[in-house]
């Protein structure tokens, strides 16, 4: 099983990418090949709206996504991980995902791809504040990512509290927590 982690975090070794770790040494302690895709590192334009994958389901816009839609395809296992920013996702993720409007078109639009249930995602999230709402609209957000590459909204890890660069080492689950999540992604 291949397991891919989108570290959605500008700061590496941040609380949003220990936690990935975490979670992907917990698919690897199942025997999943893993990889994390760290996206401040990449070059990834925002959707400009050209609507060429209306055509064929490929985006117009050559960049880093090129090698990035082949791995969300290949995929076993996904999970997604950010901090809240602004009560969103960053916004080097966020562009990551909305260029994968060309892969919702391949499945509504072109019915290219075929409906797999069997491939399962997770959405890790932390945040400063304690507030309820903190992860509503990133929930949504990562739900719809799913559906549009055809990965089941299978598990999720919400982390308030938690502000300065690698604090959520002094939480006293959270780490575990991730870990456990990825063993859990992996076995299914
Ligand atoms: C631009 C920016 C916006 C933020 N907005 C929020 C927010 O809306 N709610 C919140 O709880 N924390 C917010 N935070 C705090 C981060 O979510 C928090 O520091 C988190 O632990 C950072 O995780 P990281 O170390 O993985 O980057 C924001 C931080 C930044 C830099």
């Amino acid at each position: 099983m291949k397991v891919l982690g989108i570290m959605g975090s500008p700061r590496i070794k941040g609380n949003t990418d220990l936690l990935l770790d975490e979670a992907l040494k917990g698919a690897q302690s199942q025997g999943s090949e893993v990889e994390k895709i760290i996206v401040d590192r990449i070059k990834i334009a925002p959707c400009r709206e050209y609507y060429s994958c209306l055509r064929d389901g490929n985006c117009a816009i050559r960049d880093d996504m090129d090698g990035i839609y082949p791995k969300l395809l290949e995929a076993d296992g996904v999970i997604v991980a950010s901090p809240m920013f602004f009560y969103g996702l960053t916004s080097q993720l966020k562009a990551l995902i909305d260029r994968c409007q060309a892969l919702w078109t391949r499945r509504y639009i072109l019915k290219q791809e075929s409906p797999d249930a069997a491939r399962k995602g997770a959405f890790i999230a932390v945040g400063a504040t304690k507030g309820q709402k903190l992860f509503d609209g990133s929930i949504l957000t990562v739900k719809y990512f799913f559906q549009a590459i055809g990965v089941e909204y299978a598990a999720e890890l919400l982390v308030r509290g938690v502000d300065k660069k690698g604090e959520i080492r002094e939480h006293p689950t959270a780490l575990s927590d991730a870990f456990e999540l990825g063993r859990r992604l992996a076995q299914k």
